[in-house]
């Protein structure tokens, strides 16, 4: 290991302090180990997301490709980011629009190339429109300046790139991972290898997602106070959440608590849409509608997660409105809860996702077996009641990337087991359908008792060299502390 890669990781593992965010100095270190995985013979191109077109002249607001902002911090759309590990005066370039008065009158402040330099670190910002004529002078062996006349009998920009093309070892890396449907349009990523390769027969294309993925499964020091800051925040909300269920008549009121917690936390906004759920709405996974009428005997589903600086939480909480289980509604919480637990404390470093999720299915079998949902303990029918995976890494993105294989220290992953009655879907299965009669009519009597109950109960984890650091306590989780902190709620509240 060279002394400058062994500097990087150094930095990137050292603790930090969240209101610092991440520095330029680990935005290089993080380039750095990109750099070394793809070799000096390497260029790589990086694009900024699309502004997204909602309809008409409004877009959605914008939000960086999350491998890019990893890379440099960098929030500007038109931008691109360029490393050639090769090439000592020209290893990293960050191209951007440049400040533009007509231009910002309508659409805010562009930085300054100073600011992008301090910000991201990188030595060498040019402006947006010079990328392809950087890009055909690399792979050219010409010359290139950033005003973009080429410099007469100048020296090439790339030498030992030019080098590595006469030897036919050079290698273009971008981000092609996500494969278009055979019949849909070409992600512009593709397309734009599809254009380099009818020029550049000769130059072969790699995929950096990998690279990045094994990167980015590990958080840093800094990514970590950042996360802590966003389940923190996403812990402020829960219990927001639970303190107006005890009269909140539409899930909406509980939707706005948790936006304003999110704002009076320092968060932006959310990280993912969230999901407020009352009654047989818990029970559909996705429920982003949030307008519903709660009743005081519902229960009530929060899934949320707030966005700090780019990193999301993603918790759920389920608590009946009004602060008391009924019975049904109890023995479900304690189910998916203590499958919870018991996945919880597998996850450590060395196990596998698969031992995860065999773990939930095995404790959610004897709890449904218990409920009378189920007659056997067999996965097949406990998909009839838990239908989602047991969890996934949490980062940039609530889904982050990851291998998915052996849990490693520095992983925050989500762990949400869940339990969801939905009779007529289950009467409806092909499973309830190959069960014999006496079996169908125990089933069918629990699912007329536990019918419309959905309970998920997820939870930040942070996977170490040791025991797991539960990372999202902050909302109360089990079915007790769950009425004693809502009946608490009521007595602290003050008279109308
Ligand atoms: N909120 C999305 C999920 O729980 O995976
Ligand atoms: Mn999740
Ligand atoms: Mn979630």
């Amino acid at each position: 290991m060279t002394r400058s890669l062994a500097l990087a990781i150094a930095l990137l593992t050292t603790s930090v302090n969240a209101a610092e965010g991440v520095s330029s100095r680990e935005y290089a270190a993080r380039r750095q180990l990109v750099a070394s995985a793809i070799g000096p013979r390497s260029i790589l191109v990086m694009f900024s997301a699309q502004p997204a077109r909602r309809n008409g002249s409004v877009e959605w607001p914008y939000r960086q490709n999350d491998n890019l902002y990893y890379l440099t911090g960098n929030t500007q759309p038109d931008s691109a980011l360029v490393l050639l590990p090769g090439e000592p005066a020209t290893s990293e370039v960050l191209f951007a629009r440049e400040r533009n008065p007509q231009q910002e009158r309508w659409s805010g402040r562009i930085p300054s190339a100073e600011e992008l330099r301090a910000g991201t670190g990188i030595a060498t910002i040019a402006g947006a429109d010079g990328l392809n004529g950087f890009i055909a002078a690399v792979l050219e062996g010409r010359s290139w300046s950033p005003a973009g006349r080429p410099l007469s009998f100048a020296d090439p920009i790339a030498p030992s790139f030019s080098e590595a093309v006469r030897r036919g070892e050079a290698e273009v890396w971008l981000l092609m991972e996500r494969r278009p449907p055979l019949d849909g349009d070409l992600p512009p990523v593709l397309e734009y290898a599809g254009r380099l390769r009818a020029r550049y027969p000769e130059i072969r294309f790699r995929d950096a997602t990998p690279v990045l993925r094994g990167l980015r499964e590990v958080k840093t020091a800094a990514e970590l106070e950042l996360m802590r800051r966003a389940i923190d925040i996403t812990g402020d909300a829960q219990l927001a959440a639970m303190r107006l269920a005890m009269t909140a008549t539409n899930e909406k009121q509980i939707d706005d608590a948790i936006d304003r917690a999110y704002r009076e936390g320092g968060a932006c906004c959310w990280g993912f849409p969230s999901i407020v759920a009352a009654g047989a709405n818990a029970t559909t996974l996705h429920y982003h509608a949030n307008d519903a009428v709660i009743r005081r005997g519902d229960l009530v589903l929060t899934d949320i997660g707030a966005d700090y600086q780019g990193y999301t939480a993603d918790v759920t909480r389920t608590y009946p409105a009004g602060g008391r289980f009924t019975a049904e509604q109890r023995a479900v919480h304690d189910a998916v809860f203590r499958a919870q637990e018991e996945v919880i404390r597998i996850a450590r470093a060395g196990n596998t996702w698969r031992e995860l999720s065999d773990k939930a299915h095995q404790v959610l079998g004897e709890e449904l077996l218990e409920l009378g949902l189920i007659t056997r303990n067999e996965p097949e029918q406990v998909r009839m009641y838990f239908f989602h995976g047991i969890g996934h890494h949490v980062g940039l993105q609530v889904h982050d990337t990851g291998r998915y294989q052996q849990l490693r220290p520095g992983m925050v992953i989500a762990i949400e087991p869940g339990i969801y009655v939905r009779k007529d879907d289950v009467l409806a299965s092909p499973t309830y359908a190959k069960l014999g009669e006496e079996e169908k009519s125990r089933v069918a009597g629990a699912l007329e008792r536990y019918n419309g109950i959905g309970v998920r109960i997820e939870d930040n984890v942070l996977v170490t060299g040791g025991a797991p650091e539960h990372l999202s306590r902050k909302a109360p989780r089990s079915a007790a502390d769950i009425e004693k902190f809502m009946n608490g709620a009521r007595v602290s509240s003050p008279a109308p």
